[in-house]
């Protein structure tokens, strides 16, 4: 095994925020403390340098200080930080808005409005407000394993650990969880799909009670689990029979993470009738969004749904600047070649350890490798410890990378990291397996588990 790095400082920070920071703020996984971060490298507090496979859990997607983010941000920062949108009206605030709403899914900016927020749970919340109103029905369903965020209506929506949901109840009701069906679903005709829903509204939910269906395209907490085409195909057209908004969930995928502007955009045929937005939407500051129909978006009056910062200056300032980077050929260019270089090293990672990687999830640039034990027979099971090894060698070896869904290794890199970075970041993953397979990963590293 090769060397450990140095956390002498980065552990005196760990001790400091536990003195004054409530536990239930983080999901550990190494003391490290950032000092300082550029592009698709973070250095921590002892100087450690990192390649960045987590970009802030997906909210840096075009890596840390961005060059064309920070001129964005300075040119703002020279008229004013921000002053409310609720009582004046921001320049950067409505330009922003008119770049969002012209590449809403399927549907002409005209016909398209938004509430911005803070980030992505309120953006959740504001989806709910908005379809009550709209419909005047109260249900909603969501999906097994997605999160929605941490305030209480998104965590009324989530249903991924029970850690989110013991000790604060009652939560936000009429919320119904179904199962999510992704990568691994078994080829079945449409409906199957959607069997426990549809026995739903047969039984105990009323269809025409139901206000909207919220939806990760791509489940991101829940594994990086793109949906099935068939399951997301016969949800829209449940939706539509009934009259159910259908929302896309796309604070972790959006803004070409998985390949587009929005996960939706993989399935053909669906024009959703809202989209959430979190995380990138703000280009490294904090922001969230919701867009929807203008229909939709106009049952609210007001005061109904705004925030003193919502939408600030600064950070949509931020968010253009992002936003026209993402239009130019060359942020193209440069994706379409990571999208091509990242599977390759996914699957030469995956044929290299047959017996550890089981199988690899997601799109773009939103991927996850599977980390299994094989039986002799060819079954697997997730291996929560040695997915936790894994991560904490990695750090330990310059590469900064997370799991979800206890066994699938989370990766997220700068849509714009270089491709000598993207390769030495799958070199350092390489060899943490290579040396988890070993046997060489003490067990003393699971001290620091406190993930999901
Ligand atoms: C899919 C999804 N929705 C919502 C959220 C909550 O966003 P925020 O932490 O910005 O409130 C997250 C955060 O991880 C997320 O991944």
């Amino acid at each position: 095994m090769g060397d450990f790095i140095k956390q002498d400082v980065c552990k005196q920070w760990v001790e400091r925020d536990k003195k004054v920071i409530a536990p239930c703020q983080h999901l550990s996984y190494f003391p490290l403390a950032v000092d300082r971060a550029k592009d698709s490298t973070v250095v921590d507090t002892d100087g450690n340098e990192f390649i960045d496979f987590l970009t802030s859990a997906s909210s840096l997607n075009l890596g840390s200080c961005n060059e064309h983010i920070t001129a964005g941000i300075q040119e703002q920062l020279a008229k004013c930080t921000q002053y409310t949108a609720a009582y004046t009206y921001s320049p950067a605030t409505i330009e922003y808005a008119e770049r969002l709403c012209s590449v809403f899914p399927g549907r002409p900016a005209e016909d398209v409005r938004i509430a911005f927020g803070n980030c992505g749970s309120d953006c959740n919340d504001a989806a709910v407000k908005f379809a009550r109103a709209y419909t005047g029905r109260r249900k909603i369903i969501t999906f097994i394993n997605a999160y929605h965020g941490s305030t209480y209506g998104s965590i009324a929506l989530s249903c991924v650990t029970t850690r989110m949901a013991s000790k604060m109840g009652p939560f936000m009701g009429d919320i119904y969880h179904f199962p999510f069906y992704g990568s691994e679903a078994p080829d079945m005709p449409a409906e199957w799909y959607v069997k426990e829903i549809q026995e739903a509204f047969d039984t105990y939910l009323p269809a025409e009670e139901v206000a909207a269906v919220i939806i990760e395209p791509v489940q991101g907490d829940g594994g990086l689990n793109l949906a099935n085409d068939k399951f997301m195909h016969a949800l829209y057209a449940l939706c539509k029979k009934h009259g159910i908004l259908f929302i896309s969930e796309e604070v972790q995928q959006a803004f070409w993470r998985d390949g587009h502007w929005f996960g939706i955009e993989y399935f053909d045929g669906i024009v959703p009738d809202g989209v959430i937005m979190g995380k990138s939407v703000g280009a490294s500051l904090t922001l969230g969004a919701f867009m929807a129909r203008k229909d939709i978006m106009e049952s609210l009056p007001a005061p109904a749904h705004l925030f003193t910062l919502g939408g600030n200056a600064i950070a949509c300032a931020a968010g253009c600047a992002a936003f026209d980077y993402y239009q130019t050929d060359e942020f193209q260019g440069i994706l379409k070649r990571n999208e091509r270089v990242m599977l390759e090293l996914l699957e030469q990672t995956m044929a290299d350890h047959p017996n550890t990687i089981g199988f690899i999830r997601g799109v773009g640039m939103s991927r996850g490798l599977a980390v299994v034990k094989k039986s002799e027979d060819g079954s697997m099971e997730a291996d929560t410890t040695g997915t936790f090894k894994i991560v904490y060698r990695s750090y330990e070896l310059g590469l900064l990378m997370i799991s979800v869904a206890d066994n699938i290794l989370r990766i997220q890199p700068p849509l714009n990291i270089t491709e000598e970075e993207l390769r030495r970041g799958f070199a350092i993953a390489n060899q943490a397996i290579s040396e988890y397979e070993a046997g060489e990963i003490s067990d003393d590293v699971l001290v620091n588990q406190a993930g999901w």
